[in-house]
């Protein structure tokens, strides 16, 4: 299923350039069975902060939307308010997801334009919207496969989100949690698609390719997958790319491929730089994290060195740790938060390391088997 825009044509002359540079992600658009709900759950138990709001008191008759935010993380959370709608069939399909992975620019005509002549395919043609302050440019291209796009958005001295949405400032009082930034968004594809999805972020949005993990490792005794690490010229996006791979039950990403019937974000790590403090305060709200069991903590900072954290409150929080030669990383995963096993977050901080805790693969996957196995999902 793709989605697809009636909207009118070009307001711009398009720039003769063959460069897309994407200075970060703007927002992250989910589409949720009930955003109202979702917006409490990402305020109360993540400390996202709802500050718009559009639907039927702004003039949209077809959506709503409450935009969250913390640190330099926006996240849109967004539901269908009519039958016949591409968001309805969306949710029918996948549930809620990841739709839009959307980036600043400084020039969203030029970014859309050439995309599109190296073969993205166009959404939403450049649309420029002006206020007294300044003005928003929005365009969006599908990625490669699958119901997920990527907008082009331009901002110069705009002072709301976007039009049709009104500021929000007495939904609900938030403490914040100490997140700070998205660090990666993980999409899971299916086998045989990881090169294809690469070649895409690569040709069409200027990717590079900086890591790649084989089927040795990552796998258990009963799962196996390969990934790949694409991440924009400045690294400030990151985008590892999961594929499943032969072993002898069924791959956690065909779990999720099952489950969200096509390919998507499978989890997106945000960054915090105490993650001792963000996952109290996460643990304290309600969020539940995979558990790691208790054997990992033993001998770790013989298997990793010094730390500067205490190594009783890593286990009692249930935080994983892992070195490589440029400094070390400390994270966590939540179990799923939809009610199908698809979407998750990670919380991580980066002490150094710029990998993506490989050391970790292991036990984490593990951790996720014996989840699977409780869904009977794994053999
Ligand atoms: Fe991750």
């Amino acid at each position: 299923m793709k989605l697809s825009f009636n909207k009118s044509d070009l307001l711009f002359q398009f720039k003769k350039t063959d460069l897309i540079q994407l200075k970060k992600i703007d927002y992250l658009e989910f589409y949720v069975g009930n955003a109202k709900q979702s917006a409490y759950f990402y305020a109360n138990a993540f400390g996202f902060k709802p500050v718009a709001y559009a639907g039927l008191e702004t003039g949209v008759s077809d959506r709503t939307s409450y935009v969250l935010e913390q640190g330099d993380i926006r996240l849109v959370l967004t539901s269908p308010l009519t039958l016949n709608n591409p968001i309805a069939e969306y949710l029918k399909l996948h549930g809620d997801g990841i739709y839009d992975i959307a980036m600043l620019v400084d020039d969203a005509c030029s970014c859309f334009e050439t995309a599109v002549a190296k073969g993205a395919q166009p959404l939403l043609k450049p649309h420029k919207f002006t206020n007294k302050e300044g003005y928003l440019v929005k365009a969006t291209i599908a990625a490669y496969n699958g119901d997920l796009c990527h907008s082009f958005i331009e901002r110069k001295n705009y002072n709301l989100f976007s039009p049709e949405y009104i500021p929000l400032s007495n939904f609900i009082e938030t403490k914040p949690t100490g997140l700070i930034a998205v660090d990666h968004l993980v999409l899971n594809v299916e086998i045989g698609q990881m090169n294809p999805w690469a070649g895409f972020y690569q040709k069409i949005l200027g990717f590079q390719e900086q890591q790649e993990f084989t089927s040795d490792d990552i796998s258990t005794k009963y799962s196996a997958l390969i990934s790949k690490v694409l991440q924009n010229n400045p690294g400030k996006i990151k985008i590892p790319i999961n594929e499943p791979a032969q072993g002898l039950g069924k791959s956690q990403i065909q779990e999720y491929l099952d489950f969200h019937n096509g390919p998507g974000v499978q989890h997106l790590a945000l960054k915090t730089t105490d993650i001792i403090s963000t996952v109290r305060h996460l643990r304290s709200n309600g969020v539940e994290f995979l558990d790691t069991s208790c054997k990992y903590y033993d001998n770790l900072l013989e298997r990793i060195g010094e730390i500067d954290e205490d190594i009783d409150t890593l286990r009692e929080l249930q935080i994983l740790v892992d070195r490589d030669s440029e400094g070390y990383l400390l994270q966590i995963f939540t179990k799923p938060l939809t009610p199908r096993p698809t979407f998750f977050i990670e919380i991580i901080q980066r002490k150094g390391s710029m990998g993506f805790g490989k050391g970790n693969f292991k036990a984490l996957f593990e951790t996720i088997e014996l989840e699977q196995a409780a869904r009977g999902n794994l053999l």
